[in-house]
């Protein structure tokens, strides 16, 4: 049974550990931040210029991006908007994988890295499989750094091509980070 005196003991323990978990928890936990960016990143594929390019594919098939195995190195400048002359916000540097057997599938794994003011030297870590053909691929948003440490989300990519060597990627990126 309990005494008055062990029970006040016991009342003045659990007042202290709920005062101890609430102090601890507000000075570890914050909420998370949620960051949306729309930004463009300029695809050049061919010419003097490419920013997007074959790198190694199956030996006697044709590197190319519907033929499974095909590689792509690409290093892309990130603008804000659509115009290829318009601030650069970063780059998208990394690699793309025809992953599917009938070459209708991609895995990309790239990070974009930021070089604007607000976020310069962080990144976002990005990967994800889309439909070679499809106009609007989402890719996950897998981590980050810098401002964007914790970072999980998603980004959908967008294609608007502009000629026969160059397409314009819209990416809107939805992020929760610290
Ligand atoms: C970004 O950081 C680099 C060095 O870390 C610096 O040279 C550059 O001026 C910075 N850019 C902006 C826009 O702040
Ligand atoms: C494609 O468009 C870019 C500008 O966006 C231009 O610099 C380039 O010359 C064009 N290429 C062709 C083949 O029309
Ligand atoms: C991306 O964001 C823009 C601007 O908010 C919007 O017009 C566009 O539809 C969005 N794209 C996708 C694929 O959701």
């Amino acid at each position: 049974m309990l005494t008055a005196t062990s029970f006040s003991q016991l009342f003045l323990l659990s007042f202290w550990s709920i005062l101890m978990r609430s102090c601890s928890s507000e000075a570890t936990v914050q909420p998370p931040q949620t960051t949306e960016l729309v930004l463009y990143s300029q695809d050049i594929f061919a010419g003097p210029n490419a920013n997007d390019v074959p790198v190694v594919g199956i030996p006697g098939k044709a590197w190319s991006f519907t033929q499974f195995g095909t590689v792509f190195a690409a290093d892309e400048p990130m603008t804000k908007t659509p115009d290829p002359s318009s601030a650069i916000i970063g780059r998208a540097q990394g690699m793309y994988l025809i992953s599917a057997l009938d070459g209708s599938s991609v895995e990309a794994v790239f990070s974009i890295v930021f070089s604007n003011q607000a976020y310069n030297g962080s990144t976002l870590e990005i990967q994800g499989t889309g439909k070679t053909l499809a106009k609007v691929v989402e890719y996950a948003v897998v981590g980050g750094t810098g401002k964007f440490r914790f970072a999980r989300g998603y980004a959908t990519l967008e294609t608007i091509p502009v000629n026969a060597t160059h397409a314009v990627n819209q990416f809107n990126v939805t992020v929760r980070h610290d």
